[in-house]
């Protein structure tokens, strides 16, 4: 039977300006057959943990033993199901579920038989002849379902896989879940936003903690061996249900306070880049509008010149018509520039107001 050991496992991710904490030390101990289910408010860092897990994303410190040797990668001994199915709409059902054993080089009779022997469990044995997109989303999600048993992994990693399903098919399908897990006491890590769902499939429910994540708190309820779908009902059910909903609430609050931190931000560093580049593009415009006039007396002062040798008799008219053509030019650049002095001066105000509108918004 399999042990998962997760030790002080962190997850830093690198984000715009530093790094975002996802995963606080978490420590985590599942043996054969226990059915640990993860609850948490939103963003605490549920997939990042199974992602961990399954190997698709390496620990930042700590680490994470299946039997004692540590997770490098993904592998067949871990059996990950989404939240939105990931099955190939060109492949029968039958063929989504035998995909890891054909990639694992099982023979066609061998994947028929273990394919539909899955499929039987989840309920679906008329369907894999079927189409994926003739299925059901309720259905569509059992044959992933069936596609993670199918490769036989000593894990399966579960990541809200009942959440896209209406109320009446997701109690359907966690009554299916608890007796798929009955007969074949798989070791599951299941993710939900569900309390009655973790408290009715669960051997183990850990709480998490708002970002960073870390197990706040960790119930073991006795209903997993029940057969009986009134257990939630039961006195006991209830009185959990309401202590892990106290907790949870907490961590929500904190949740959207962090969010709306993050949100704040985003807004002010956004508005101190529009300053910027505001202020930029009016100080190099105020530049050149400086030169030009400059070029502008230059040509001033040429025209004054070539006007004087002209009544002198040095030169003839058409050194004037000449001078007072580069004085007309000069003369336009200075003034089309000065628009675009006034247009950036106004964009700068209205960075500047539009930063600070966001940044302390009027109650
Ligand atoms: N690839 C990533 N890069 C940066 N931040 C991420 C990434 N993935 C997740 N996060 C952030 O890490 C936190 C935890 O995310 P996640 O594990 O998906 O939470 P949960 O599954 O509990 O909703 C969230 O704040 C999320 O925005
Ligand atoms: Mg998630």
């Amino acid at each position: 039977m399999p042990t998962l050991d997760i030790r002080a496992l962190t997850v830093n991710y690198a984000v715009q300006g530093g790094t975002l904490q996802a995963l606080a030390p978490v420590d985590l101990k599942m043996e054969g057959g226990d059915f640990v289910v993860a609850l948490g408010a939103s963003g605490c860092g549920k997939t990042t943990l199974l992602n961990c897990i399954a190997g698709f994303l390496p620990p930042s410190s700590g680490e994470i033993l299946l039997d004692g040797r540590p997770v490098k990668g993904p592998g067949a001994d871990r059996g990950v199901v989404f939240q939105k199915h990931a099955l190939m709409p060109w492949l029968s059902v039958r063929d989504n579920v035998a995909l890891g054993l054909r990639m694992r080089g099982a023979d066609s009779a061998t994947r028929c038989r273990q394919a539909d022997e899955k499929l039987a469990l989840v309920g679906l044995e008329k369907f894999g002849d079927h189409a994926v997109h003739e299925l059901s989303g309720g259905m569509q999600q059992r044959v992933g379902i069936a596609r993670a048993l199918a490769n036989d992994p000593e894990i399966l990693l579960m990541d809200e896989p009942f959440a896209a399903l209406d109320a009446q098919t997701r109690e359907l399908l966690q009554e299916e879940i608890k007796r798929i897990w009955q007969e074949t006491r798989k070791t599951v890590l299941w993710i939900t936003h569900s309390i009655e769902e973790a408290l009715f499939l669960a051997t183990e429910v850990v709480v998490m903690s708002a970002r960073p994540g870390r197990i706040k708190a960790r119930f073991q309820p006795q209903f997993a061996m029940s057969k009986d779908s009134g257990v939630v009902t039961s006195a006991e059910f209830v009185r959990m249900k309401a202590e892990i909903f106290g907790l949870l609430r907490e961590e929500a609050l904190t949740a959207q306070q962090q969010e709306a931190a993050i949100q704040y931000q985003r807004v002010v560093l956004q508005a101190f880049t529009d300053v910027d580049n505001a202020l930029v593009a009016y100080n190099s415009e105020q530049r050149r509008r400086t030169s030009l006039q400059n070029q502008v007396g230059q040509a001033r002062r040429a025209l004054g010149l070539a006007q004087s040798r002209y009544r002198q008799g040095i030169s003839d008219f058409l050194e004037v018509l000449t001078a007072q053509r580069t004085v007309l030019a000069a003369e336009q650049q200075l003034a089309d520039s000065q628009a675009t002095v006034s247009e950036n001066l106004v964009a700068l105000y209205k960075a500047l107001g539009g930063g600070w509108e966001q940044t302390y918004p009027l109650e």
